[in-house]
């Protein structure tokens, strides 16, 4: 068994195509240039990114969570190009409760080709295994196909929806809650 993760050395995970890692100041031109599609930003509650500022900002608050031991953002980086094609991590720890968030994102251009499901399935395994996490919880907007359609072939089971629960880019919206817990883990 593995022991329990301290958050001291940042970990690297590899998929079948991509390498999961830790971000590095090169990256803020990949974040930027993810962060800045309309399509990606769509269902998040931030409108597009308008500079590498943004990014960097962006990037400080994954150090900070990681400091703080209340997540981890990976950079999902494609194995061929090395280029960071979105990322995937976790936030808003409950150590108490062994439970935590989950959140991913991915440029346009790579939807559609299962690179989330590998992404989420290696996440997952090593939240559950490593964290020795209990649940992982993802909120999704009622709306988010692609996300849901996500949710659905991971196997994750929806709790509910929380209505009206966010005031986003001037409307309220909803947000679908979905889980697995670590006994519907394989
Ligand atoms: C959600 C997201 C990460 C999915 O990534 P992905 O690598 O395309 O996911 P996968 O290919 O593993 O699986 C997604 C499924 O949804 C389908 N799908 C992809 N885009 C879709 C769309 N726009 N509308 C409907 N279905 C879509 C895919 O075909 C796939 O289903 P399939 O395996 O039956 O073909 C990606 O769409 C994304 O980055 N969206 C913008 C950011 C976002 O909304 N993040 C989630 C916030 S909760």
């Amino acid at each position: 068994m593995n022991s329990e993760f301290a958050f001291t050395d940042f970990p690297v995970l590899q998929t079948e195509r991509c390498t999961l890692r830790k971000a590095t100041e090169n990256d803020r031109y990949d974040i930027f240039e993810l962060y800045s599609q309309e399509a990606v930003v769509k269902y998040m509650p931030f409108t597009p990114f308008i500079s590498v500022e943004d990014a960097i900002d962006e990037m400080k608050w994954y150090d900070k969570i990681f400091k703080e031991q209340s997540g981890l953002r990976w950079m999902i980086e494609d194995r061929e190009t090395q280029k960071v094609i979105g990322t995937c991590g976790f936030l808003n720890y409950e150590q108490d409760h062994h439970r935590m968030e989950i959140g991913y994102d991915l440029m346009p251009a790579f939807w559609g080709k299962g690179i989330m499901t590998e992404v989420v399935n290696r996440v997952m395994q090593f939240g559950f295994l490593n964290i020795r996490l209990n649940k992982i919880e993802a909120r999704v907007e009622p709306k988010n196909e692609a996300s849901l359609i996500l949710m659905n072939k991971l196997g994750f089971y929806k709790e509910g929806v929380l209505r009206q629960h966010e005031f986003e880019k001037g409307r309220y919206v909803d947000l679908a809650v979905f889980s697995k817990l670590k006994s519907e883990y394989h």
